[in-house]
């Protein structure tokens, strides 16, 4: 089947590891169904993966991809959700694309229990971007980041399909929303969906009660400062590095959280896609673009210039 993997690593030229061809059929493994992919939608993981992070040359050839949506052997809509139990894992699970193959392939092997129903009035391409970015970003803000307790929201690095997703459910969650961008047409995108856009390090007009960092290095000291006493930090990825160097008095003195998050919950999942038929808000799409030409969405993910999610139409 047909097939976007890595057959090795190059943290450099990480596109240079990029291969699209032939792959072999989904494993039939116990408690595992096959979904016939119709979408699919690109993260920043896809190209971490083709840098060798979180896989090893042991693994490889690996077919990249955690988000799916497609269509069951029963013919049901679903939505797969992409974090398998896996025990040899030091995390006790794996995304799709670390230790099983991944979505970017015309089907994809998932456990039976990874299936979750389509609403029926979300297109495929929406549906594509749930699973990761907006599961991640939910988790970030309710469970972990307490938003419930707080006014405000500082979210880090306007563009990222993590940082969109936070921003639109934090603005329907009706919180005051900060974002900060490098670009100054993300800040006026950003803006236009009801946040209020600054550059990167700028001064808040008030501190929040959370922040969610994608971002890392390059945005961390200023988390910290816009955090007002007893805020959360919640920190899923370190997209610019992971070594920020930052005054640890001050998560003394304002008594600050700083708290890991990854993916979420089947629950979270099924609360998300509640969430977003209530509020009625739909993921940010930039572009979406034919499989046949899966190397330039790489590319452009690589770029740094998409805003929101990019998707993958796996019928052309
Ligand atoms: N732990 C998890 O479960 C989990 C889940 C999803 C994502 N993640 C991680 O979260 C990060 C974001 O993922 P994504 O898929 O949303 O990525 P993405 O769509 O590629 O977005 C990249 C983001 O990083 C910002 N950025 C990149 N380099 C930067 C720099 N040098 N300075 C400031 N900002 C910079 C961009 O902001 P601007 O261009 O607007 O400035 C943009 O918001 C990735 O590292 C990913 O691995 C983790």
């Amino acid at each position: 089947m047909r097939a976007a993997f890595a057959t090795r690593f190059d943290d450099a030229n990480p596109l240079s590891a990029l291969v699209v061809g032939e792959q072999p059929e989904p494993e039939q493994r116990d408690g595992w169904t096959t979904v016939e992919v119709r979408s699919s939608s690109l993260n920043h993981h896809d190209l971490w993966s083709l840098r060798g992070v979180g896989l090893r040359e042991q693994q490889l050839p690996m077919i990249l991809g955690c988000d799916a949506a497609g269509v069951a052997p029963g013919g049901e809509e679903v939505v797969v959700y992409p974090v398998v139990t896996t025990p040899s894992d030091p995390r006790g699970y794996s995304l799709l694309s670390e230790h099983f193959p991944g979505t970017l392939a015309e089907r994809v092997a998932v456990p039976v229990e990874n299936l979750v129903p389509k609403p029926a009035d979300l297109s495929w391409e929406d549906a594509a971007c749930l699973p990761t970015a907006w599961l991640t970003a939910y988790r970030m803000l309710t469970t972990k980041g307490r938003v419930d307790e707080t006014d405000a929201v500082l979210i880090q690095g306007a563009g990222g399909g993590v940082a969109t997703a936070a921003a639109l459910i934090a603005v329907a969650m009706d919180k005051r929303v900060y974002v900060t961008s490098r670009d100054a047409k993300k800040r006026e995108r950003i803006s236009a969906l009801g946040a209020t856009a600054l550059e990167p390090g700028a001064r808040l007009p008030e501190r929040v009660g959370v922040v969610i960092e994608t971002v890392g290095e390059a945005t961390f000291e200023h988390s910290l400062k816009a955090s007002a006493p007893g805020a959360r930090i919640v920190v899923s990825g370190a997209t610019s590095g992971h070594l920020p160097k930052f005054d640890l008095r001050r998560v003394y003195a304002m008594q600050l959280e700083i708290l890991g998050s990854s993916m979420g919950t089947p629950g979270e999942l099924a609360a998300l896609l509640a969430f977003c038929a209530d509020k009625a808000i739909r993921p940010v799409v930039d572009e979406v673009i034919g499989f046949s030409e899966v190397e330039r969405a790489f590319e452009r993910l690589h770029e740094g210039g998409v805003f929101g999610k990019l998707v993958l139409d796996h019928t052309r």
